[in-house]
């Protein structure tokens, strides 16, 4: 099964998935490719030091623009979808992409559309897009996740919060959930005790939401 992952920061995502590769955990599986918006993304260091190196690419919003002056942010969401679509994936993970992707990236990856362009990337199968994201469904959509759900528990709201790996669809954050896991406050700990707490309970669900995807397209 082809795997494609979508980073902008550190990548340790990234990491876990290369490290559950060939495992139980997450078997008969391989990325093919990393792509990255911002350049000094620590994660395409991760994926060329991989063994076997992952290939990788990137591509930044501005830079785009600016190269192809009168082309939108859709135009650009359709040009990573491109890219991601020439690595064949199985499945596409967004893993810390901190980019809104639009329907100009959705519809080419689910095959409502299909590229206009000579290439053979069209999809014939809609091709499944899961997100990363440090909260549960509906609590604390976007961005600051983390900080809003910290901030709601300093004020006595809530006592847990946590993370979730669900679908891509146009609506941020707002997919089918895949795998959903609760992260308890602890009274008095700090936002970065209770962030380590979390991203390792990423570092799970996404090698657990993967697995679970690729079994579900291996069956159908
Ligand atoms: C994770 O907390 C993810 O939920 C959020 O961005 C972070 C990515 O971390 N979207 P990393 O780049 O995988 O280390």
């Amino acid at each position: 099964k082809r795997i494609v992952v979508l980073i902008s920061g550190s990548g340790s995502n990234l990491q876990a998935l290369i490290d559950a590769l060939n495992t139980p955990a997450l078997p008969n599986a391989e990325i093919n490719l990393v792509v990255s918006n911002r350049k000094a993304a620590y994660g395409l260091t991760r994926a060329a030091q991989a063994s076997p190196p992952i290939p990788t690419a990137y591509l930044a919003l501005a830079t785009y623009l600016k190269q192809n002056p009168g082309k939108t942010r859709q135009d650009y969401d359709a040009e990573v979808a491109k890219i991601v679509l020439r690595a064949k994936p199985d499945i596409v993970i967004l893993a810390g992409w901190m980019h809104i992707l639009s329907e100009g990236f959705l519809e080419l990856l689910d095959g409502r559309k299909n590229v206009d362009s000579e290439e053979d990337i069209s999809v014939v199968k809609p091709i499944p897009v899961i997100n990363l994201h440090p909260a549960l469904p509906g609590q604390f959509d976007g961005a600051s996740a983390i900080e809003r759900a910290f901030e709601a528990f300093q004020k006595g709201e809530i006592t847990y919060s946590g993370a979730m790996v669900h679908r891509v669809v146009k609506d941020v954050d707002r997919g089918e959930p895949i795998v959903v896991r609760e992260v308890p406050f602890v009274k008095g700990e700090t936002i970065e005790e209770y962030e380590t707490k979390l991203h390792n309970v990423e570092h799970d669900i996404i090698v657990e939401a993967t697995r679970k995807i690729l079994g579900e397209s291996q069956s159908s």
